[in-house]
């Protein structure tokens, strides 16, 4: 047992398509609905102290939707970013994308990198969007950079550990998440983070998160603090006879 709050949250962001199906609407408005949860969290998790929340919102396997249904994505991402940047700014938070931006379309990148230096000195919480997000690509992505800079340096890859190959993720400056909370009752991983979840406690909702509300939260942290976390060790209090 341990009475801290997980430091990094991470949130797989599922269930918008049924939510919006289970009320006879279109699946864009559980989308829309859902970017109005992630807002609440992100100001519920700054309040609860929590430094680092992490949000899969859209995968490299997301493409294979139809078009209609990614263009409205990128339009809620790009209101998204329109009203957050002024409001990371009066909440002193940190905001950072993950992914590979190319493919995404140009004015989203753009407002994404003016988010991103207008708030990189702040000291709060660090909001993450795993934007364009695959974990297979994030390693070999990786795995590419590390190999042009060992091409050049033999002794990179003798010295080469787990600590400083994740160094080449794109999330090198963050901490692995604590916590991963996904909702809507699909109990994987979807692509996300496998390097960085090895070690996290795992949370699934069974609500759509349209639902997912800063009562879920609180009681998936209430939850994480029961949680012993061994990380291959035994229990401190344990004797070994
Ligand atoms: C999650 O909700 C949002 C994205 C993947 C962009 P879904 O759109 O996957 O909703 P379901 O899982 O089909 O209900
Ligand atoms: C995971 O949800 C991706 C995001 C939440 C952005 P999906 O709906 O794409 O995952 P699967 O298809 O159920 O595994
Ligand atoms: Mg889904």
């Amino acid at each position: 047992m341990q009475d801290k709050i997980p430091k990094h949250i991470a949130f797989i962001m599922d269930g918008n398509g049924r939510w919006a199906k289970e009320r006879g609407l279109a699946r864009t408005a559980g989308h829309r609905r859902g970017v109005q949860r992630l807002k609440e969290i992100v100001r519920g998790a700054s309040e609860l102290g929590v430094e680092i929340v992490t949000f899969f919102a859209f995968s490299t396997e997301n493409w294979d939707r139809p078009k209609k249904e990614i263009d409205a994505l990128m339009r809620y991402l790009d209101k998204f970013l329109d009203g957050q940047i002024k409001e990371l700014e009066r909440n002193n938070m940190r905001f950072r994308v993950i992914g590979q931006g190319n493919p995404l379309p140009k004015f989203i990148q753009q407002k994404i990198q003016k988010a991103e230096s207008r708030t990189k000195d702040n000291t709060g919480l660090i909001v993450v969007l795993a934007l364009n997000y695959g974990s297979r690509q994030e390693i070999v992505d990786a795995v590419k950079r590390f190999t042009t800079y060992a091409l050049k340096d033999d002794a990179l890859l003798k010295q080469l550990t787990p600590e400083i190959f994740s160094r080449y993720l794109y999330t090198a400056d963050l901490p692995d998440p604590d916590l991963l909370i996904r909702t809507s009752g699909e109990m994987r991983i979807s692509n996300f983070m496998l390097w960085q979840l090895s070690y996290a406690e795992l949370y699934f909702f069974n609500k759509y998160w349209p639902d997912f509300t800063i009562n879920d939260l609180k009681e998936a942290i209430r939850d994480f603090k029961t949680r012993e976390r061994r990380f291959g060790g035994i229990d401190a209090d344990q004797e070994v006879n």
